[in-house]
């Protein structure tokens, strides 16, 4: 898959080893930054690989901030975006399967690096169930 990362300067570390990971699992990460630790502004990162989703350049998104929280709404703006904040792994593959969430988001400075991992893995490897979801999906639209 194509998968869009983004993060702001709370989340830049984490980022850098969940591209790597994501990589590894066979992955294309198309990254949208930021890649310093200077502080910036969350709205421009989750509204960039929201885009990137709506457009049909990535398959799927993963987002990360302080708490995953800013960044998710931002995002979120985003006609055709869902994107859920997960901080276990549970959360991880239930807004797969119940929601079809685009994005996943979480937090630098709530999940350590092992957890962001395993939410991550999760989330990939979960499957949209369909059926009444996908009907409560459309009413979002
Ligand atoms: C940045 O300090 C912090 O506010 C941001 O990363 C995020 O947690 C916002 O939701």
């Amino acid at each position: 898959m194509k998968i869009a990362i983004g993060n702001d300067h709370a989340a830049t570390d984490m980022k850098f080893v969940i591209k790597e990971y994501v990589e590894s699992m066979g992955h294309e990460v198309i990254n949208f930054g930021t890649d310093n630790n200077d502080s910036c502004d969350y709205p421009v990162y989750g509204k960039k690989v929201g885009q990137a989703i709506v457009n049909g350049e990535a398959d799927c998104g993963i987002l990360i901030c302080g708490t995953g929280v800013g960044i998710s709404i931002a995002a979120n703006k985003i006609k055709g975006v869902r994107a859920a904040v997960c901080s276990d792994v549970a959360t991880a593959h239930l807004v797969k399967e119940h929601n079809n969430a685009n994005i996943i988001a979480f937090g630098a400075r709530i999940v350590g690096i092992e957890l962001a991992k395993d939410i991550v893995k999760t989330y990939l490897e979960a499957h949209f169930e369909g059926g009444r979801h996908q009907r409560r999906i459309d009413m979002l639209e």
